[in-house]
C-alpha cells in the first residue's frame, strides 16, 4: 500500500524523506515522489519504479528546503506513471499533497471543480484534494495565520472515503498540515523538528516519541510546535507516546532478507509474546483485559475475525478455545464477516487479529460488532494502531516490526497470544482439566527452545526446496491443526514463489482433490497430532501410490514409508504444535523463492498492510 513520510525542522528534508521512503519500500509500491518548500517555491519531483530512481532526477540533490512531504504510490486510480504518482499539486502550484486511501466521491468533486475552472493532469482521485484546498483557500478573504488550516479542514469535510494527507503551501513556509480518516498516520516528535509517517518504522531511527492521530483530526505542524484540532477546528490535547521498538529491529542485521531474519527471530519473539503473562504454576495473567467469570459464562459464541495469515492464526487456536471454554468459536474472514450480517449480540465476544492493526476489512468488521453490542478484543503487533483504538480491549503480540510482506513471526506470535488467551479464559471459567491446562502452559514455556532446535536444522528443507522449485503445483495436506498449518504454508508458498498451491484437509482427498494427483507431483504432509497419525499416514500413502513426491513435517516416530524427505520437529502439546510445524514450511517457501531468484521481501502485487478494501 502507499506510504507517507514528512519532515519539518532545521535539516535538509530531501535525504530524510528519501531515507524514510526506502524504509517503507516493504509496503509495496510502484512509484515515488517528494515535494520540498524553499524560498516560497514548491519543488515537486517524482518517478516510477524504485525509490532510488528519485536520485536520477535532475536537481534532486539541490533541494535544500527544510520542510517536505514524500510518498510511495501503489496504484488504485490510474496506472503507475509519473503523472499519477504523488505529490499532486493544485493548478496554481500553491499546494502540494500526498495522500493514502481512496476518495470515493472524487468523480463528483472533479466535476464540481471542473465547473469552477480547475483542470486535471492525472487519473487519480488524489488530485482533487489540492484543487479543493485551493478552491476554499481562494474563497477565504481572511488572510490570517489560520487560512491554510481552514482550507484543508473545509476540503476534508467534502471527502468521502479514507485519507491520510500531508499538505504544504507556498504561502506558509514554516507550516505543514496533516489529517487522517481511516488511514494510519503518526507524528514523530523531535527537538526543533517533527516527522510524519504512515508507518512507525519509516522514522524510528529519528525518534521514539509519537503522537498517534485519530480519525477526523487535523494537525498544524511547525518545527517546534504542534497543534491538534478536530474536524471543526476545535483544539484538542494529545498524549505523546513512547514506542520501545529498537530501530535495529527494522534493519536486516546481516541476513540476506527481512523474511529470513524474521523467521530466525521467532524463538525470541515467541518469548517476548509470552512475556510475563505466563509463569510456571501461576494463573495466566491478562490484567489488561480482566474479563470476569460472570461475563465469560454469559457469552454463547466467540468470533475470531481477520484476514490472510492472521485468519490462519485464528483457525489454529479455535480448537483450543473450544476445548477449554466449551464455547463455540467461528473463525471468519473479515471481508466476508462485515457484509454477511453475522449474528452478533451482547452475548458475543469478537476477537480481531491483525499484525498491522490497520487492515481496512478487519477494522470495519470490528466497528460492525461494536454497533451490535458485542465486546471486542484487538490482537495487534503495532502499538496504537487503528484496531487497538477501536476495540474495548487490546492485547499486543510484541513481535517487533515485521518488515517482509510475507508474515512469519507475526503468525507464531498470534498463535501464541491466542493460546494464552484460551488458557486464561479456561482458568477463569474453571471447567476444564487442570492437568491439561498445566501441560499446555509448560509446553508453551518450552517453545522458544524448541523453535531454536527447528531453526538449527534447516539443511534438509533447503535441499528439498532445491529439488522442487521448478514445480507448477504443490499440495499441502493435514488434519486438525495440521490442516490449519497447511493453509498457512500454502499461502506462504503462493505469495513468495508464485507457485500454484492448494491445502486440503487430508480426509477430503477422496472427495475430489485426489483427481489432481499424478506422477511426480509434490505433496507436503503435516503430521503432528498423535490421535490422527494413522489417518494422515494413510492419506499420504494414497498420494505416494499415485506417484507423488512427499515431504513430511512430523513430531511422530513414523516408519519409513517411502517418503522423499522427513523433517522431524520436537514434540509438543498438539494444540500448540502449529507454532513449531509452520517454521520448516516458512523456510520451504523462502528457499523456493530464493532458488527462483525472486524478491522474497517484496512479492509482486502484494502490500504489507492493506488499508483499503
Ligand atoms: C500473508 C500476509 C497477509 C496478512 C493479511 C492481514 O503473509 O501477510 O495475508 O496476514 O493481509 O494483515 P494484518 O495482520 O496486518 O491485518
Amino acid at each position: 500500500m502507499c506510504g507517507i513520510v514528512g519532515y519539518i525542522g532545521t535539516k535538509k528534508a530531501c535525504p530524510i524523506l528519501i531515507d524514510g521512503l526506502m524504509r517503507l519500500e516493504y509496503r509495496g509500491y510502484d512509484s515515488a515522489g517528494i515535494s520540498t518548500l524553499e524560498d516560497n517555491y514548491i519543488s515537486n519531483m517524482k518517478n516510477v519504479g524504485r525509490v532510488k530512481n528519485l536520485y536520477d532526477l535532475d536537481g534532486i540533490n539541490n533541494l535544500n528546503g527544510t520542510i517536505g512531504i514524500a510518498h510511495t504510490r501503489w496504484a488504485t486510480h490510474g496506472k503507475p506513471s509519473k503523472e499519477n504518482s504523488h505529490p499532486h499539486m493544485d493548478n496554481s502550484k500553491m499546494f502540494s499533497v500526498v495522500h493514502n486511501g481512496i476518495i470515493e466521491n472524487y468523480q463528483e468533486l472533479k466535476l464540481f471543480l471542473e465547473k469552477a475552472g480547475y483542470s486535471f493532469l492525472s487519473q487519480t482521485d488524489t488530485e482533487t484534494i489540492p484543487n479543493l484546498i485551493h478552491y476554499y483557500y481562494s474563497k477565504d478573504t481572511n488572510n490570517d495565520d489560520k487560512r491554510f488550516l481552514r482550507a484543508v479542514s473545509s476540503a476534508c469535510k467534502d471527502l468521502n472515503g479514507s485519507y491520510a494527507i500531508e499538505v504544504i503551501c507556498k504561502d506558509y513556509p514554516d507550516l505543514m498540515i496533516v489529517a487522517r480518516k481511516d488511514s494510519p498516520l503518526v507524528i514523530g516528535s523531535g527537538i526543533n523538528e517533527n516527522y510524519i509517517a504512515s508507518d512507525i518504522p519509516a522514522i524510528l531511527s529519528y525518534t521514539k516519541n509519537f503522537y498517534l492521530l485519530d480519525d477526523n483530526e487535523i494537525v498544524e505542524l511547525y518545527k517546534n510546535k504542534i497543534n491538534f484540532y478536530d474536524i471543526n477546528l476545535s483544539k484538542i490535547d494529545k498524549d505523546l507516546k513512547s514506542i520501545d521498538w529498537d530501530a535495529a529491529l527494522s534493519e536486516k542485521n546481516g541476513y540476506e532478507d527481512y523474511m529470513l531474519k524474521e523467521i530466525f527471530e521467532q524463538a525470541h519473539t515467541v518469548r517476548e509474546t509470552i512475556g510475563s503473562r505466563l509463569v510456571a504454576n501461576t494463573p495466566v495473567n491478562f490484567d489488561d483485559i480482566n474479563l470476569s467469570k460472570d461475563y465469560l459464562e454469559s457469552i454463547n459464541q466467540i468470533y475470531l475475525v481477520a484476514c490472510g495469515t492472521a485468519m490462519h492464526a485464528g483457525l489454529a487456536v479455535k480448537p483450543l478455545i473450544e476445548k477449554l471454554c466449551k464455547i463455540p468459536v467461528t473463525v471468519d474472514i473479515a471481508s466476508e464477516f462485515r457484509y454477511r450480517n453475522p449474528l452478533i449480540d451482547n452475548k458475543t465476544l469478537c476477537i480481531y487479529i491483525s499484525q498491522s492493526g490497520e487492515t481496512a476489512d478487519t477494522l470495519a468488521a470490528l466497528k460492525l460488532a461494536k454497533t451490535c453490542g458485542a465486546k471486542t478484543i484487538a490482537i495487534s503487533n503495532v502499538i496504537g494502531s487503528s484496531i487497538t483504538r477501536e476495540a474495548d480491549f487490546t492485547v499486543y503480540t510484541h513481535a517487533g516490526p515485521e518488515i517482509a510482506v510475507a508474515s512469519t513471526k507475526a503468525y507464531t506470535s498470534q498463535v501464541t497470544i491466542l493460546s494464552l488467551l484460551a488458557l486464561y479464559f479456561g482458568e477463569v471459567l474453571g471447567i476444564s482439566s487442570k492437568d491439561e491446562i498445566e501441560d499446555i502452559k509448560n509446553e508453551l514455556l518450552l517453545l522458544p527452545e524448541k523453535i531454536q532446535t527447528v531453526l538449527e536444522n534447516i539443511e534438509d528443507i533447503k535441499e528439498f526446496a532445491k529439488k522442487v522449485y521448478t514445480e507448477k503445483d504443490i499440495f499441502f495436506l493435514g488434519r486438525g491443526v495440521d490442516y490449519t498449518v497447511s493453509l498457512e504454508a500454502s499461502l506462504k508458498l503462493k505469495e513468495i514463489s508464485y507457485i500454484h498451491s492448494e491445502a486440503y484437509a487430508a480426509g477430503e482427498l477422496k472427495h475430489g482433490p485426489i483427481a489432481l494427483i499424478e506422477n511426480g507431483i509434490t505433496v507436503v504432509g503435516i503430521i503432528t497430532d498423535h490421535n490422527l497419525v494413522s489417518k494422515s499416514v494413510s492419506n499420504i500413502q494414497e498420494v505416494i501410490t499415485r506417484g507423488a513426491k512427499t515431504l513430511i513435517i512430523t513430531n511422530q516416530d513414523l516408519e519409513n514409508k517411502n517418503y522423499d524427505m522427513v523433517i522431524n520437529i520436537p514434540k509438543t502439546n498438539p494444540f500448540i504444535s502449529p507454532i513449531l510445524s509452520v517454521i520448516p514450511l516458512q523456510l520451504f517457501a523462502y528457499y523456493i523463492s530464493k532458488e527462483k531468484g525472486l524478491d522474497v521481501d517484496k512479492p509482486r502485487n502484494l502490500a504489507k498492510s492493506v488499508t483499503v478494501e
